[in-house]
């Protein structure tokens, strides 16, 4: 089976990589990150909660987050695989996320570390672009779409997070390193984590990645 989690800082290349794996190993794309964006856009109850933390980097409260997880997760098409992105993100999440995949017979196979030093996270959330609608990220200088400005995946018009900004991605970064980089002790503790270094360009990644999935 492959559950996955990705993880890694703000800028590692998460999102990334999960829309790169989705397209090889077709399976579900959880991201929460993505699922409050779309909340807030659409102005619904749970994004009127999350735009008051979201926006200027902090992390939404654990209640509001496991429970979206939880009913996500237990859907029909997590039966084969998911890919978890930017979840779990503190140690009791993380511990939510082991007794709820225990209970729904979903449980995690693979925690895959992606390890990007931090000058390099700076110039990857300062160059990001997204697209409005689909939410694919680019870079300016190193992962440019092919028409300036223009979505290569759907056509949609390429814009700046707007936690993109140096403030909230000093704050970003300090609660990884707090709540965040714990994390991963608890995973290495129960054998799940690998990590990879992030810093070898997508494609390339993507191979290291794949050879893991592939092997079990
Ligand atoms: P979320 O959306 O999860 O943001 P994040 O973790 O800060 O991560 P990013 O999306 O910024 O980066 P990424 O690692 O996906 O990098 P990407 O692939 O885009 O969360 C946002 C907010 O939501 C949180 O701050 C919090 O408020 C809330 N939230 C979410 N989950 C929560 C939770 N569980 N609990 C509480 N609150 C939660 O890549 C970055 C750039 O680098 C791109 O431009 C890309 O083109 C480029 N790039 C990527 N990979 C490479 C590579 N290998 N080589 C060269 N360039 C690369």
């Amino acid at each position: 089976m492959k559950n996955i989690i990705l993880m890694g800082p703000p800028g590692a290349g998460k999102g990334t990589q999960a829309k790169l794996l989705i397209s090889k190993f077709n399976l579900p794309h959880i991201s929460t990150g993505d699922m409050f964006r779309e909340a807030i856009k659409n102005k619904t109850p749970l994004g009127v909660i999350a735009s008051q933390y979201i926006n200027d980097g902090h992390l939404v409260p654990d209640d509001v987050t496991i429970g979206l997880v939880k009913e996500r997760l237990s859907q029909e098409d997590c039966a084969n695989g998911y890919i978890l992105d930017g979840f779990p993100r503190t140690i009791p999440q993380a511990e939510a996320l082991t007794a709820l995949t225990k209970e729904i017979g979903r449980e995690i196979d693979f925690v895959i570390n992606i390890d990007t030093p931090k000058e390099m996270l700076v110039e990857r959330i300062g160059g990001r672009r997204v697209c409005k609608v689909c939410g694919a990220p680019f870079h300016i200088v190193t992962r440019k779409p092919k028409v300036d400005g223009v979505c290569d995946v759907c056509g949609g018009e390429l814009i700046q997070r707007k936690d993109d900004n140096e403030e909230a991605l000093n704050t970003r970064l300090e609660i990884y390193t707090k709540d965040t980089k714990p994390i991963l002790d608890y995973y290495e503790s129960l054998g799940l984590l690998k990590s990879f270094d992030g810093t070898i360009g997508a494609e390339n990644l993507l191979k290291e990645i794949s050879k893991l999935l592939e092997a079990k």
